[in-house]
């Protein structure tokens, strides 16, 4: 099985990225070929200083190594080392109705919060679709947010077959019966954990960047404390049992404790007798628990600049390979020379 997934490097890494996906992402490198990236060329959406840009992507790496992530066993890469995703969206591009990615809701959504969009906004599912499709993944380890994506890469690719594959049949995408083809691209299915689908922010929306919501999994001691403490909580006195709808610090403590210190935290959340601050202090035990041994590692990576690079090279190295052969499949499908 391939398995396949990347994160954007357009802000620090948060709980949200790792319950919601590189958690998965860290378990399934022992079950299959993993190939992980750092999306950067996405991350030129929002992020516009060079610098910045640069010191991100780096920081993303370091943050995928400090979880867990061994290179020795998952390719782990820059999506901006491997060319070939460039030339894949320019042509997957051509057969993407334009009226789907009208309806994406990551361009819906900013369109929403009155973002102007720019081109660049408006075509990421195709960039995101060439990033999956060019590595023939099998599986895409993601957070919800990003189904609706993997459901394009799945069309898409059944179009480009469609037009490009002589004896492809749609209703048989392996071309395991007789007189079939194989499609050249294909088909990925998302997967998600469905307890940690969506991990809320400190203000009960999705954690998000962009919502500056996050608990950075890196950030600085002090910004966490405050953040923890000032998670949205609603005025039930101390003494009184506490709503566990729309009630973020709820969500947050039963994705963090483990489940018998959950299980009590659960009795007194629902009999009453404590206050929020009590609940606070025990999530900010819970993420130092939790995260610790990692931030420890990442202080270690972060003072080798050189292994790190030498390990994103090599990581481009081997996925480099697998574009390359499947990007002659498709130049040769669609008469590029
Ligand atoms: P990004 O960078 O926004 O998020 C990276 C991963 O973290 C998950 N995630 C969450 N899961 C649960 N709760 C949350 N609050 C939460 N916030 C983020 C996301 O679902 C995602 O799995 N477009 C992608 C990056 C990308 C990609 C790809 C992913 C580019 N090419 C190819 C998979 C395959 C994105 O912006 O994720």
């Amino acid at each position: 099985m391939r398995i396949l997934s990347g994160v954007q490097s357009s802000g620090r890494l948060h709980i949200g990225n790792y319950y919601g996906a590189m958690r998965q992402f860290v378990q399934l490198q022992d079950q299959g070929e993993a190939y992980y990236f750092i999306a950067n060329y996405h991350a030129l959406n929002t992020v516009r200083d060079p610098k910045l840009a640069q010191e991100l992507t780096r920081d993303a790496a370091l943050t995928y190594l400090s979880l867990g992530l061994d290179p020795k066993k998952a390719v782990l890469f820059r999506q901006s080392d491997v060319k070939e995703v460039a030339e894949l969206y320019w042509i997957l591009g051509t057969v993407v109705p334009q009226s789907n990615l009208e309806r994406a809701h990551s361009y819906k959504d900013k369109v929403a919060q009155g973002i102007s969009p720019d081109f660049g906004l408006f075509a990421y599912p195709v960039l995101m679709a060439a990033d999956i499709l060019l590595y023939s993944a099998d599986a895409v380890p993601v957070g919800k947010d990003q189904i609706q994506h993997i459901e394009f890469a799945r069309d898409w690719a059944v179009k480009f077959n469609t037009q490009y594959v002589p004896g492809y049949d749609p209703a048989d995408p392996e071309g395991k019966e007789r007189g079939h083809a194989p499609g050249i691209l294909k088909l990925p299915a998302a997967h998600v954990q469905e307890s940690t689908a969506t991990v809320p922010g400190i203000d009960g929306r999705k954690m998000s960047k962009s919502y500056g919501n996050t608990l950075e999994l890196f950030g600085e001691e002090k910004d966490i404390k405050k953040r923890i403490m000032s998670i949205k909580t609603d005025s039930t006195p101390v003494e009184a049992p506490k709503p566990t709808t729309d009630a973020p610090l709820y969500d947050l403590l039963k994705l963090m404790l483990p489940a018998s210190e959950f299980a009590e935290v659960d009795a007194t959340w629902k009999a009453g007798g404590k206050g929020y601050g009590d609940y606070k202090k025990k999530l900010l035990e819970a993420f130092h628990t939790t995260f610790t041994p990692a931030r420890q590692r990442y202080a270690e990576l972060r003072a080798d600049p050189g292994e790190l690079e030498r390990i994103l090279q090599d990581g481009a190295q081997r996925a480099r390979a697998e574009a390359t052969r499947l990007m002659d499949q498709v130049r040769k499908a669609v008469g590029i020379p």
